[in-house]
């Protein structure tokens, strides 16, 4: 097939490139080249800024492509102008969007059918910074922009829950990882809680099967519900670090109602932990019945560790710097935990 990726050079796009490579597909990239990555030579590369309306045009003269595949795509009113632009050069159109788009997550469980945040698909919020707020809307409008240009015949939308793995520069597994490296006592919260991050070569395993039949429609994407838990995630981090940790971790199990009043920022604190309702219960059967297949998370986790461990860099991104809390303040909140058990 011809696919053409928005992006790809990132982290999802960027195994989508190489898994579409891989299945011998014929690809074309389009990104501004300031992060490039280590591109097969049989990728078309277009360099050209999104935003910028003679760039697609020049960018849609190069097709016909049978797929559109928009991954990073985040403004409604740019990713509405390219979706126009290339609507009559691509037959179809992917767009990954998020499980942030549900306006109940994380405090309620999450299907389809569930209420979106009310999107607005010319919406441009004028700044390119994240913004947590903002996010779930604007990826709704995302999707709202990409419907009005192909229809939704032609289109296939994706919202993954947490993703993970090589070229993650969210900073998630990253900071888990670094941080047992670095051993000792290590705060850690809610073991039992039953977690669906997905790795990013399954997310793009999906995405391309999909393409590859042509299929249109909303999928939820994430590993099904039972299959990990944080504490599973916690101890995949140890072993996959064991041979050059400093000094052995060990957790520090702590009371999560206590820690999340100890001012931990949830989510990116400690990342992934979220003392809400829900944060986990995304509902991910319309896509595992049409072929969504999950690998075990401590082969994700060990994958990332190879990945990072023979000097992979992720790209740099405001998003990472939020990541992890000091060592100080870890020690503090578990001198503290221990103080109100009675423990030493
Ligand atoms: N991480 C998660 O846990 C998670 C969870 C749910 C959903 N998602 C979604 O998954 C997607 C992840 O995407 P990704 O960032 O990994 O995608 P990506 O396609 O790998 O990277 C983003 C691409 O956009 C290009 N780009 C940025 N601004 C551009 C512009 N103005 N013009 C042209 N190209 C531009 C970048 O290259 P240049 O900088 O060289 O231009 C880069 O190639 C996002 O849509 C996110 O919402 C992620």
């Amino acid at each position: 097939m011809r696919v053409l990726v928005l992006g790809g050079s990132w982290f999802v796009g960027r195994v989508v490139v190489e898994d579409a490579v891989q299945r011998g597909h014929d690809v074309t990239v389009f990104n501004r080249g300031r992060s490039s990555g280590q591109l097969s030579a049989s990728v078309r590369r277009v360099i050209g800024d999104r935003e910028v309306v003679e760039d697609l045009e020049r960018l849609a003269a190069l097709g016909p492509w049978d797929v559109l595949v928009d991954v990073g795509g985040s403004i409604p009113a740019v990713v509405g102008r390219s979706a126009a632009v290339l609507a009559g050069a691509a037959e179809r159109c992917v767009f990954v969007s998020t499980i942030s788009a549900y306006r109940d997550w994380p405090h309620a469980p999450v299907s389809e059918e569930s209420p979106l945040w009310e999107g607005d698909a010319d919406a441009d919020p004028g700044t390119r910074r994240w913004d947590p707020d903002a996010y779930g809307p604007l990826k709704v409008g995302c999707e709202i922009a990409c419907r009005r240009a192909f229809g939704s015949d032609r289109l296939l939308l994706l919202r993954p829950h947490v993703v993970l793995g090589r070229y993650e520069y969210v900073g998630r597994l990253p900071w888990w990882l670094s941080r047992m490296q670095r051993g000792g006592h290590v705060l850690a919260p809610a073991p039992d809680r039953s977690i669906q991050p997905v790795d990013v070569r399954d997310v793009s395993s999906f995405l391309l099967d999909q393409v590859e039949q042509e299929r249109s429609g909303v999928f939820n994407i994430a590993a099904p519900p039972g299959t990990a838990t944080y504490g599973d995630m916690l101890r995949a981090c140890m072993t996959a670090v064991a041979d050059v940790a400093s000094q052995p971790a060990e957790l520090v199990w702590v009371d999560e109602q206590w820690l999340t009043a100890q001012g931990v920022v949830q989510w990116t604190g400690l990342p992934l932990w979220r003392n809400a309702a829900a944060p986990w219960h995304m509902n991910v059967d319309r896509a595992q019945a049409v072929g969504l297949r999950c690998r075990p998370l401590a082969e994700t986790v060990g994958d990332t560790w190879d990945w990072l461990r023979s000097g992979g860099h992720p790209v740099d991104h405001e998003r990472f710097r939020q990541h992890g809390i000091a060592a100080d303040s870890e020690a503090a909140i578990i001198r503290r935990w221990r103080a109100h058990r009675g423990t030493r």
